[in-house]
């Protein structure tokens, strides 16, 4: 059965172009993103893993922990770094695993048969630092990712996780944050020194509680 949000994210064991990772030791205690990329070699691919590179600095400031994974060979994935590094004029310098008997695609259902029955699909899964699923998404082969969603979307999880907040629609570190329906008012002038407008009982915003 497909991972759902609030499951615990499996653990595994497999090659990378880092060594050999353990993954929930490799995670630790800090947030982490797995994410399948169809094949090596690829356009796409090649931008997307390139990205993610190039946000490196950013995924570090939140503590979160970033592995590619696909299922081919590990000499494949440390020839396409090389590619990826020239054409995307980037460094990678997050593991890449190896999946070729397709163990980690199973325990993660990153093979969608009725769209490619031997590839992995461009599968995206954040974890937080208690090993639970935070957030799935799956995107077809032909369309590459956008990852300043994925940090937007840390953000998000990142704050809700510590202050009885939530964020609206395309939300954005720094703005206005929405109280949760479950906080009373008088309540929220206590968690809220910096006060709160109320547009409707239930949709009530105040500033990001953390800025
Ligand atoms: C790509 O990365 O460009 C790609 C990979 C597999 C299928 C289609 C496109």
């Amino acid at each position: 059965m497909a991972l759902r949000l609030g499951d615990i994210a499996p653990d595994f064991s497999a090659d990378s172009t880092a060594g050999p990772i353990s993954f929930h030791q490799w995670l630790g205690d800090g947030w982490g993103i797995l994410f399948s990329h169809p094949a090596d070699y690829t356009p796409v691919c090649t931008t997307e893993l390139g990205a993610v590179a190039r946000l490196g600095s950013e995924f570090a400031k939140r503590n979160v922990k970033v592995a590619a994974i696909s299922v081919d060979p590990i000499d494949s994935h440390r020839g396409w770094v090389s590619d990826i590094n020239e054409t995307q004029h980037v460094t990678v310098n997050y593991p890449i695993i190896a999946d070729p008997v397709k163990k980690v695609a199973a325990l993660y259902d990153m093979i969608h048969p009725n769209a490619d029955d031997k590839a992995t699909v461009r599968s995206v899964f954040i974890i937080g630092p208690d090993k639970k699923i935070k957030l799935t998404l799956t995107y077809p082969a032909s369309t590459g990712r956008n990852f300043l969603e994925l940090l937007r979307v840390i953000d998000s999880l990142q704050l809700t996780a510590k202050f009885r907040v939530a964020t609206p629609a395309d939300w954005k570190d720094g703005e206005d944050c929405i109280i949760t329906p479950a906080v009373k008012d008088a309540e929220a002038t206590t968690l809220f020194p910096k006060g709160f407008r109320v547009v409707k009982p239930y949709l009530r915003y105040t500033p990001q509680p953390n800025r």
